[in-house]
């Protein structure tokens, strides 16, 4: 039985905000004190994380100090050598952004919120981070009367293609990955999905420097497939991050430790991940529970990288199955590979080959006993690699 023990190889990240959510929800009070930053980078290197990620005010979580704050990550990350592969901007605590930050009605607050993503780029830059994460959470509304669409989304090209000039000016090695979600906070919100960020980022004037940062929840809470999200932001070359965590279908964002929500479809984003080419951070973006005590945070931090250490295992263990490798055959995944016409040939001069619908149309495709040898493996009922 492997140990499943994570080491920095594996390159599992997670947001200081995830360890140091103090549990506020809107029914109730923090079930938890207040998390030092310093302390999560110690905890999480412990465990065998990479790096961590962090919201300009996330540094600010026990020392309101900016300079002292900053000075004491810095050293933190020295002690430990984790890394800062993301950072991101919040722009949805502050009732400020109660109506949006780069979409609100109010042009004073698009403004403030540009200057304050301007000032965590530049830390963001120093500690070597590469991926700029955007999620708009509070750009959106609850009354189609209250925002004009159209313009909110020049808005968010207008702030974005401002941010790209900015990162080429300063010579950063930074892109941008937008985060999707579909509500929550706002009733509705903009670039609600995987698909909607990817149409919006070809009308960008530097679309090869924005890309996508999709988490599990957000497609699941509007009941898409999140595998096939991944698949096709890997298509588009636009998976630049992502954030993994665990969701049980259409309901408010629970953001549960990866696999602890649907895991048959976590099993399938990993087999996607180690095998569809995605080189970038396993990140991290969940909440521990409100019912847990300070010591059960680390408990449910180590779980998320062992369960996807498992899956891993459990992946391609599924692929190295000779029963397995048999029943794609036999379901003709493979075939899908090959272009529909041959070198040369044409739409104009495409002959029927003798093709017989009816013949065709009586053949199986034996999906079931495939998706049963996935299951099995799931469940552990099936050999290792
Ligand atoms: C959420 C979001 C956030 C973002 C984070 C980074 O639903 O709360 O997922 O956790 O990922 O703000 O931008
Ligand atoms: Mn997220
Ligand atoms: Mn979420």
């Amino acid at each position: 039985m492997p140990a499943f023990t994570p080491t920095s190889d594996d390159l599992f990240t997670f947001g200081l905000w995830t360890v140091g959510w103090q549990a506020r929800d809107p029914f109730g009070d923090a079930s938890r004190p207040p998390l030092d930053p310093v302390e999560s980078v110690h905890r999480l290197a412990e465990l065998g994380a990479y790096g961590v990620t962090f919201h300009d005010d996330d540094l600010l979580a026990v020392e309101p100090d900016r300079e002292r704050a900053v000075a004491a990550f810095r050293k933190a990350l020295a002690e430990t050598g984790m890394k800062v592969p993301m950072a991101t901007t919040n722009l949805f605590t502050h009732p400020v952004f109660r109506d949006g930050a780069f979409t609100s009605n109010d042009r004073d607050v698009r403004r403030y919120a540009l200057r304050k993503v301007r000032r965590n780029l530049d830390l963001a830059a120093s500690l070597g981070a590469r991926t700029y994460v955007c999620w708009g959470g509070r750009e959106g509304a609850e009354s189609d009367a209250a925002k004009d669409v159209r313009s909110a989304l020049d808005r968010y090209k207008e702030a974005l293609d401002l941010l790209c000039a900015y990162v080429k000016e300063q010579e950063y090695d930074i892109r941008f990955a937008i985060e999707p979600k579909p509500n929550e906070p706002r009733g509705d919100i903009l670039l609600p999905t995987i698909g909607h960020a990817l149409a919006f980022i070809d009308e960008l004037e530097h679309p090869e420097m924005v890309g996508l940062n999709p988490e599990v929840g957000h497609e699941q809470m509007a009941g898409l497939n999140f595998v096939h999200g991944i698949a096709q932001a890997l298509w588009h070359g636009k998976l630049f991050h992502l954030d993994l965590n665990g969701q049980h279908g259409p309901r408010y964002d629970q953001d549960l430790v990866f696999g602890h929500g649907d895991v048959k479809s976590a099993f399938f984003l990993v087999d996607l991940l180690e095998h569809g080419g995605y080189e970038g951070p396993r990140h991290f973006d969940y909440k521990p529970l409100r019912t847990e005590d300070p010591e059960d945070v680390w408990v449910s931090a180590a779980a998320n990288m062992r369960t996807y250490l498992i899956l891993r295992e459990k992946a391609r263990a599924f692929r190295a199955d000779p029963e397995v490798r048999e029943a794609l055959r036999a379901s003709r995944v493979d075939e899908l590979a090959t272009p529909t016409l041959a070198p040369g040939e044409t739409l104009a001069g495409l002959s029927d080959d003798g093709f017989d619908p009816d013949v065709a149309a009586a053949r199986g495709y034996h999906f079931s006993h495939l998706n049963q040898l996935a299951l099995e493996h799931l469940l552990g009922v099936r050999g290792a690699a």
